[in-house]
């Protein structure tokens, strides 16, 4: 490993291919309670792994109720992430000195895998574990792209079959990263479509919808049911994907280390919890098990879909029409549809019941920020450190630097550690309708999330 302590200008913090995490951390192992079971939406009762099996490979579901605090990555798929892992670790020190801060704000860069975003760090476990247990079709949701992208590569590399169900709002804003699933090879509807029940059931009752990250994961879950050689594939909110995406921390810890540097804050966006977790949680271990007690751990939202800091801790449904299996969750009800904002990615009514788990605990903090001052910080980001973030990421970016600014307040020289979980390549017509005037704030929508939280299964655990 570089020994870089004494470099006062160092920007990179780079590890060698022999650093690529060799297992993934699981964070069940350190939690004080188990976190709540998944049950079935017909009885009422836990669930079990021949519940799960028409949808998962088994070596999956014994990672989603896996005790084991180290799970070993395989070979086949480290082999993958070595094309673009391990992934840099930036110190911003150009924001630093234009937000003349004493805090020193370093950031992972997820945006360096080929499909631009942290996606492949599980979408690559997925498509290998079930090649090996010989599935030849996957189906999936995709919100911005990336998920859908992440998922086409891994596909490929593995040679799967791919059915992506693209939530319409972001086929039409995003033409090209439906270019780049079918590149990989996979096939793009967008969503709602007529190709499944659920999405002719939306269609019948709004011709219009823009769709939802929900009712995408209904169709996908419907395609995969129905057929012997399909399975279904989620890019975020279950125990496996956050866990895949432990990679992330464990090599910014690593890092850190380089600098010689401990974080104080670590940020992520959280949509349905996966890059904020992957980056998050190898640190929240110290902090659970009693080693880093003042580390503030904060998840950022949109304030148009804000399921943490508004939604309720019950169970839910995982999509929109009702078919996936029950979960405990901040959710926002699963027939909410947020309003179309930009960042697609963070457009889920709930969220990962693990990253619930901890914040319900106390061990986290969440916050929501609005569209405009998100893309305010994205502007200063990319005119500083060059990065044009993904609208998911500069959430993030956000929070680190309202947290920087109040370290200059304070006078206090903390280090503050965030993920830049995707570049915006493929959101210059977000960033377009930002410069010219066109973008507006969404307000949380008080009364639909009413509504929609109506609508919550009655389940009395
Ligand atoms: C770049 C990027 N960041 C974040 C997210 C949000 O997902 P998650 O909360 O699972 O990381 C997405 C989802 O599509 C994304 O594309």
């Amino acid at each position: 490993m570089a020994q870089y302590t004494t470099d006062t200008q160092r920007t990179k913090y780079i590890l060698d291919e022999a650093d690529l995490p060799t297992q993934w951390y699981n964070i069940q192992a350190d939690l004080k309670t188990p976190v709540p079971p998944v049950l079935h939406p017909g009885t009422g009762q836990p669930i079990g792994p021949q519940d799960l099996a028409p949808l998962f490979p088994m070596a999956l579901i014994a990672q989603e109720v896996s005790q084991e605090r180290w799970i070993d990555i395989p070979e086949e798929v480290r082999d993958v992430l070595r094309l673009w892992r391990p992934s840099p670790l930036y110190r911003a020190r150009r924001l630093e000195r234009a937000l003349d801060t004493p805090a020193r704000i370093y950031y992972k860069y997820e945006g360096v895998s080929p499909a631009g975003s942290h996606k492949p760090n599980t979408s690559v476990a997925q498509a290998y574990y079930n090649k090996l247990e010989g599935v030849t079709r996957l189906t999936t949701e995709t919100g911005a792209g990336q998920w859908g992208s992440a998922l086409a590569m891994a596909c490929s590399f593995f040679g799967l079959e791919c059915k992506v169900y693209m939530v319409k709002i972001s086929y039409n804003q995003k033409p090209y990263r439906r270019v780049m699933m079918e590149t990989w090879g996979a096939q793009v509807v967008a969503s709602p479509s007529e190709d499944t029940q659920a999405g002719r059931t939306v269609l019948a009752q709004d011709p219009d919808s823009p769709g939802s990250l929900g009712m995408a994961i209904s169709e996908a879950v419907e395609d995969a049911a129905q057929r012997g050689d399909t399975k279904y594939s989620l890019g975020s909110v279950l125990n496996h994907v956050l866990m895949h995406q432990t990679v992330i921390g464990l090599e910014a810890k690593k890092q850190l280390a380089l600098a010689e540097d401990e974080a104080d804050i670590v940020i992520g966006c959280a949509g349905g919890g996966s890059n904020f977790a992957g980056l998050s949680f190898p640190f929240a271990a110290d902090k659970l098990q009693g080693l880093k007690p003042s580390l503030r751990i904060i998840a950022v939202e949109p304030t148009a879909c804000p399921s943490l800091t508004k939604g309720k801790y019950v169970y839910d449904f995982g999509d929109t029409v009702g078919m996936t299996p029950l979960v405990k969750m901040h959710t926002l009800g699963h027939t909410f549809v947020p309003a179309p904002v930009h960042a697609g990615g963070l457009r889920y009514h709930g969220m990962a019941p693990l990253v619930c788990k901890l914040y319900d605990e106390g061990s986290i903090e969440a916050v929501a920020v609005p569209q405009l001052s998100t893309f305010q910080a994205a502007l200063q980001f990319a005119r500083t450190e060059g990065i044009p973030p993904a609208p998911e990421s500069a959430h993030a970016v956000r929070v680190a630097i309202d947290e920087a600014l109040r370290c200059k307040e304070t006078g206090r020289a903390q280090t503050i550690l965030f993920n830049l979980s995707g570049h915006g390549h493929f959101d210059l017509a977000a960033y377009e309708a930002y410069l010219t005037g066109r973008l507006r704030d969404e307000d949380y929508p008080e009364a639909k999330v009413a509504e929609a939280l109506q609508t919550l299964p009655a389940i009395i655990v």
